[in-house]
C-alpha cells in the first residue's frame, strides 16, 4: 500500500431503505392499481468518497441527507445496496471473514449520544476492556493496565473505572466512548455528530481531544456534522452532501474562500460567525425535499436561485473545477 491509496474509499455506493421483493400477489394488486408499491428511501445515490491516511474529512449537510448512512457504511456497520467499499485498496466484500473483521476494527465509530451506545449495566472498565479482550488486542493479565491507559488517553481519571455510565457527565461519557473505540487500536474514527449534544465549552474540549489523538496516534477521521462551523475547525477537506449525493468537495480553505455549489454557498451564509464575510449569499429557501421522492435532475433545483431548465432534467456530475476542488453544478459548464 502506498500513500496514494485511500484508507477508505466508496465507489458508486448507493443505499436504499425499505426495499424488498414484493409477493406475487402484491405484484398483481399493484398492476391493477389497487396497491401502491412500498416507499423506498434513497439515502445514498452513487456516492464516491475517498479518505486518505491521516486526513480529516468533514462531511456536512442538512439532517436527512445521508451522512449517518454513509458513516455507518464506511464503518462496516451497514450493508450497501450497490457499489463497493475499499479499505486499504481491497474491496471489503471480497475479503475473507478474518480480513473483513480486521478491516472493520480499523474503522471505529463515535456516536452523537454516547449514553445510548454505552451499556448502563456495565462498569467503565468492562465497557472499555470488553471489545479489546474479545478481539485479542490485550491479554486478560494486562487488561486492567490496558484499560487505564485507554482512559488516560481519552482524558479520564482511571480511578473512576469501577463506576457506571450514569455517574458521568455528557462530556465524560463521550470520552468513555472514545476510550472504548481506541481500545481496539483503530486507524480511523468516524465521528457522527460526536459533539452535537454537548455544551459549547465541552464541545471544544472533545474537539481538542480528537485533534490531540490525531497527532499522537496518526488517526484518520471522517468527521460528520450538520454544523459547518465545527467542521471548519478540525477538517483538512470538506465534503458537502445534499439529498444522498456529494455536491462539493474541497480543501477547507478553498471551500470557505471559494464555495462553488449554490447549496454550499447557502450553507455558508447560514453560519452566523461568517455572515460578515459572506454578505452576498442568501439563506436557503424552502424545505429539504424527501429522499422518498427526490426531485429529478439536480436535487437542489427546487431551492436553487440559479436553476435552469437543464437543472430540472439532468443530474449534474461531480467534476474537478480546480486542483482538488470538485463540484456538481451545471453552472460550471456555462461559465
Ligand atoms: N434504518 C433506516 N430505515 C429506513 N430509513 C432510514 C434508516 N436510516 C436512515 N433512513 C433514512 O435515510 C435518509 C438519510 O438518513 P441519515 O443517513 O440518518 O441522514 P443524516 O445523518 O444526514 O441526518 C433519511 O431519509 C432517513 O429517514
Ligand atoms: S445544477 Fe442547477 S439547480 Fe443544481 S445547483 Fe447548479 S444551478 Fe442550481
Ligand atoms: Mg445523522
Amino acid at each position: 500500500m502506498d500513500s496514494k491509496t485511500p484508507l477508505v474509499e466508496t465507489r458508486r455506493v448507493s443505499k436504499r431503505f425499505g426495499e424488498r421483493k414484493p409477493h406475487p400477489f402484491e405484484n398483481l394488486l399493484q398492476a391493477r392499481g389497487w396497491m401502491r408499491p412500498a416507499a423506498v428511501t434513497r439515502a445514498l445515490d452513487e456516492v464516491d468518497l475517498q479518505v486518505m491516511p491521516g486526513e480529516v474529512v468533514g462531511l456536512v449537510g442538512e439532517s436527512g441527507c445521508g451522512k449517518s448512512t454513509l458513516g455507518r457504511i464506511v464503518s462496516g456497520l451497514l450493508p450497501l445496496s450497490s457499489g463497493q467499499v475499499l479499505v486499504d485498496g481491497a474491496d471489503r466484500s471480497s475479503l475473507s471473514a478474518r480480513s473483513e473483521h480486521e478491516a472493520r476494527l480499523k474503522i471505529q465509530m463515535i456516536f452523537q449520544n454516547p449514553y445510548a451506545s454505552l451499556n448502563p449495566r456495565l462498569r467503565v472498565d468492562q465497557i472499555v476492556g470488553e471489545a479489546a479482550l474479545i478481539h485479542a488486542k490485550v491479554g486478560r493479565a494486562e487488561l486492567d493496565d490496558y484499560v487505564c491507559a485507554q482512559l488516560l488517553q481519552a482524558g479520564l481519571d482511571p480511578q473512576l473505572r469501577d463506576r457506571y455510565p450514569h455517574q458521568f457527565s455528557g462530556g465524560q461519557r463521550q470520552r468513555i466512548g472514545i476510550a472504548r473505540a481506541l481500545a481496539v487500536q483503530p486507524q480511523m474514527l468516524v465521528c457522527d455528530e460526536a459533539v452535537a449534544a454537548l455544551d459549547v465549552s465541552i464541545q471544544a474540549q472533545i474537539l481538542n481531544l480528537f485533534m490531540d489523538l490525531r497527532e499522537q496516534l496518526g488517526l484518520t477521521y471522517l468527521f460528520i456534522s450538520h454544523d459547518l462551523g465545527v467542521v471548519e475547525h478540525v477538517s483538512d477537506r470538506v465534503v458537502i452532501m445534499y439529498l444522498g449525493r456529494i455536491v462539493e468537495s474541497a480543501s477547507v480553505e478553498d471551500l470557505f474562500a471559494r464555495p462553488n455549489h449554490p447549496y454550499t454557498q447557502a450553507l455558508l451564509a447560514e453560519v452566523p460567525r461568517l455572515q460578515a464575510r459572506n454578505k452576498l449569499f442568501t439563506a436557503i429557501k424552502g424545505e429539504i425535499p424527501s429522499p422518498l421522492n427526490p426531485p429529478p435532475g439536480c436535487h437542489f433545483h427546487p431551492r436553487c436561485p440559479h436553476a435552469m431548465q437543464r437543472c430540472r432534467e439532468q443530474a449534474p456530475v461531480l467534476k474537478e473545477i480546480a486542483a482538488g476542488h470538485r463540484s456538481a453544478c451545471h453552472l460550471n459548464d456555462v461559465k
